[in-house]
């Protein structure tokens, strides 16, 4: 059956493995499963919930698209702009704004991580940031999203959202309730160094995580450094109980591999960390090094990705104006 995907990744900078392993890896196999329509955003909007310079963030959003270029999402057949570009997403967030409520918002543990300490200085952005990405995924009618584990509580949000918009305009079905597509065993990449922490653009440590711009060898020197125990390998999945470290470094090779967990145990049952750390290391020069090549050569044409951004837009834009204008149609506008 075909679906119609949709998401987004924000142009914050330092791409790394867990987005690609988490959410863009299976932006690109449901791509390529030819009867699916899919649409890949550049959430430029969502950026700028915390401050950006204005000339890193045009760089940043040049970056991201070449991102999914290199990474296999291919233009022609999926549609790949960017946010700020398609004017219904900032009118849809407002309109869904008012359908929310506050206490569903206070329930978000994102904002909550984000915000740190010192909520009252957080923008008011970051905080219905979850309503403005209820209104990208239901401007398209998007029937499945593939993200990462964060933001599975934000897609819950977003079919509460459409419920209630439906309800409270007697629009049964208007508003397409979407399904989260979370990979199971790899939805949630570690850092490398501390395996209780989600591997992000904002640690401060380079060392955290592998970069989709990384080479190769930078790729092996933060191999050889990731935090690892004193133990061998394990023979069985449950020997890796309180071993946040090995499980992470494992799953992160069985997704490279497209294997399960059981099997890449089974490889290197109790061999020593090193001896796994070389065929990770492998593995991921043979999966980052291409896609960190393909975008540096991206990033030299400037123009060419402007002009595919500029072009998904108006795609984009012809979806999300017809949609827009039956919602402001329902609200009475
Ligand atoms: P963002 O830009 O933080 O992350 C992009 C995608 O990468 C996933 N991800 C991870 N997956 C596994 N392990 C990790 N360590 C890891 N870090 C990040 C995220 O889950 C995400 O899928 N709010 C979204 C962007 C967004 C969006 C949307 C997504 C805006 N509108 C509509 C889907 C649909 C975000 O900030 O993702």
């Amino acid at each position: 059956m075909s679906k119609k995907i949709f998401s987004g990744v924000q142009p914050t900078g330092n791409l790394h493995l867990g987005n690609y392993l988490g959410a863009i890896k299976n932006f690109v196999e449901l791509q390529n499963k030819k009867e699916n329509q899919c649409i890949f955003c550049v959430v430029d909007l969502h950026a700028i919930t915390v401050k950006q310079d204005p000339r890193e963030l045009k760089k940043n959003i040049r970056e991201t698209a070449a991102t999914f270029i290199a990474c296999g999402i291919d233009p022609a057949q999926s549609i790949i702009f960017n946010q700020s570009m398609v004017s219904a997403h900032s009118e849809a967030a407002w309109i869904l704004s008012c359908v929310s409520r506050i206490g569903w918002l206070n329930r978000m543990t994102q904002f909550k991580e984000k915000a740190g300490k010192d909520k009252e200085k957080a923008s008011i952005g970051l905080y219905s940031y979850p309503v403005l990405m209820a209104a990208d995924i239901l401007l398209y009618d998007a029937s499945h999203v593939p993200v990462g584990d964060d933001q599975k509580q934000h897609l819950e949000l977003c079919r509460d959202i459409a419920q209630k918009f439906n309800n409270d305009f007697t629009a049964p079905d208007f508003l397409k309730v979407p399904e989260p597509l979370i990979q199971k065993q790899f939805s949630r990449i570690m850092s490398l160094k501390d395996g209780i922490k989600k591997m992000s653009k904002s640690d401060p440590s380079d060392l955290s995580r592998i970069n989709l711009t990384d080479n190769k060898e930078k790729i092996l020197n933060k191999v050889k450094k990731a935090k690892t125990d004193t133990l061998p390998l394990p023979k069985e999945a449950k020997d890796l109980a309180n071993r946040p470290e090995a499980e992470n470094l494992l799953r992160i090779y069985s997704s490279l591999k497209n294997q399960n967990l059981e099997n890449s145990i089974n490889e290197f049952n109790e061999k020593n960390f090193s001896t796994f750390k070389e065929k990770l290391s492998e593995a991921l020069t043979e999966t980052i090094e291409p896609i960190s090549k393909e975008i540096k050569k991206l990033l030299n044409d400037e123009k060419y990705l402007d002009t595919i951004l500029l072009e998904g837009s108006v795609k984009a834009d012809k979806i999300a104006s017809k949609k827009i204008k039956e919602i402001k149609e329902l609200v009475g506008f």
